[in-house]
């Protein structure tokens, strides 16, 4: 095998060893093999013939990171089933992504991956590859499939879904063929693929029945994670990381936990939700709506100011009761703490008076004076018990 780490010139043997495996492996059709190969061979001519390097470079960069090069190829319809007729990949629209609302930890981490892929040519002329491949875990409904459609919309590809809970089992039985098939079409068109329910394999790994054939699918994603195309970028998503493959969980090239919401995120989310009415509440309310929330995810909040917004415009009713309605029915028995809680939120956080606060959450004012004068409120972290 060719030395290219020798400090020494390159010699025309060496190049000649080179060109040999990269037409190989060019005629046999195998691109990955040839990408990695030239990836190598770009670092290892850096020290002695830079021209050469960055001119192999910015040939990989051209069909990496250009995808309209590519994407003119594999224009073929997405695979189905043969039995079901299913499509097995969605291919989803991403000119109306909107970018989630992120701690600022995991939107640094995101932003790096988005300029590494940006800068690819950067990278590719000192022969290191950009990355491919983003495990993204989080609990449900705290935007991991908002977060792929994202980093599609910003990397201007599209973006094909593959849902791995409901694909499943048109897999078993065939040998992973029908997966195969689809990481096929995902490698041959420049796309983010989305894995979507990533620990979907896993659980199913239980079920003694599913063994062999589950084994098979691990197997051809562990070689699809590490064959991975430059051009394309691969995003698993799972709510169960500590249930997948720890082989498979190694071989992404970032892995991002997507949190749950804190305070500041869970008032953007929700003054986001709000629109154009926002700037209708109280100066502070929606902090203290926020703080009401804790313990929910960015869908829960979302879906409540989005159903609240509706009952405004709807019904007319005032904006901040129908957020108080709101919050009272996800603490469904309010107890008397917890109204002592959202009236001291109120007091503290709007500009409401007292009588208004009683009429927010539907107490009278003296009771409401009477908690606002308690001490030692209890913080309100009960969860809905019936979400
Ligand atoms: N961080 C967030 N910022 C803004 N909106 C969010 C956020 N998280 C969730 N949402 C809202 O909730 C919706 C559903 O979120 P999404 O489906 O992306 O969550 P998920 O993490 O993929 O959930 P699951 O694990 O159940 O698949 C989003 O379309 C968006 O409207
Ligand atoms: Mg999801």
């Amino acid at each position: 095998m060719l030395n290219l780490n020798s400090k020494t010139a390159v010699s025309t043997k060496q190049l000649g060893t080179l060109l040999l495996k990269l037409v190989e492996e060019g005629l046999a059709g195998n691109k990955q093999r040839l990408e990695l190969l030239a990836l190598n061979a770009t670092r290892s001519l850096r020290a002695d013939s830079p021209d050469l390097a960055s001119a192999l470079g910015s040939l990989l960069a051209k069909f990496a990171g250009n995808a309209s090069v590519l994407r003119l190829r594999g224009a073929s319809p997405p695979p189905a089933d043969a039995d079901a007729g299913l499509a097995l990949l969605r291919i989803q629209p991403v000119d109306d992504a909107k970018e989630p609302v992120l701690a600022h930890g995991v939107q640094h981490r995101i932003e790096r991956f988005l300029m590494e892929r940006a800068e690819c040519e950067k990278l590719l002329k000192e022969g290191f590859a950009p990355p491919r491949t983003l495990l993204l875990k989080g609990m449900p409904g705290t935007g991991k499939t908002m977060l792929a459609k994202w980093i599609a919309h910003k990397l201007g590809l599209p973006l094909v879904v593959l849902d791995l809970a409901t694909a499943i089992s048109s897999f078993l039985g065939k040998t992973g063929s029908n997966l195969r098939r689809s990481l096929d079409y995902a490698r041959a068109t420049p796309c983010v693929l989305l894995l979507d329910e990533f620990d979907a394999i896993a659980k199913r790994r239980d079920d003694a029945t599913e063994v062999g054939e589950l084994k098979r699918i691990v197997n051809v994603l562990l070689k699809e994670l590490e064959d991975w195309p430059l051009h394309s970028v691969l995003v698993a998503a799972t709510n169960h990381p500590e249930l997948l493959d720890p082989a498979i969980h190694r071989r992404f090239d970032v892995v991002v936990e997507v949190l749950l919401p804190g305070q500041a995120e869970r008032e953007s989310i929700l003054d986001r939700a709000c629109g154009r009415f926002a700037v209708t509440l109280p100066h502070g309310f929606l902090v203290a709506i926020a703080r009401c929330l804790d313990e929910c995810n960015g869908s829960e909040i979302d879906t409540l100011a989005q159903s609240v917004v509706r009952r405004h415009v709807i019904e007319g009713e005032d904006l901040t009761r129908c957020f108080v309605d709101a919050v009272v029915f996800r603490l469904p028995r309010l107890r008397k703490e917890e109204v002592a809680v959202l009236s001291r939120m109120l007091k503290e956080t709007t500009d409401l008076t007292v009588r208004e606060i009683a009429q927010v959450v539907g107490k009278s004012s003296s009771a409401v004076q009477y908690q606002l004068t308690k001490k030692n409120t209890k913080r309100i972290s009960r969860r809905k018990s019936h979400a």
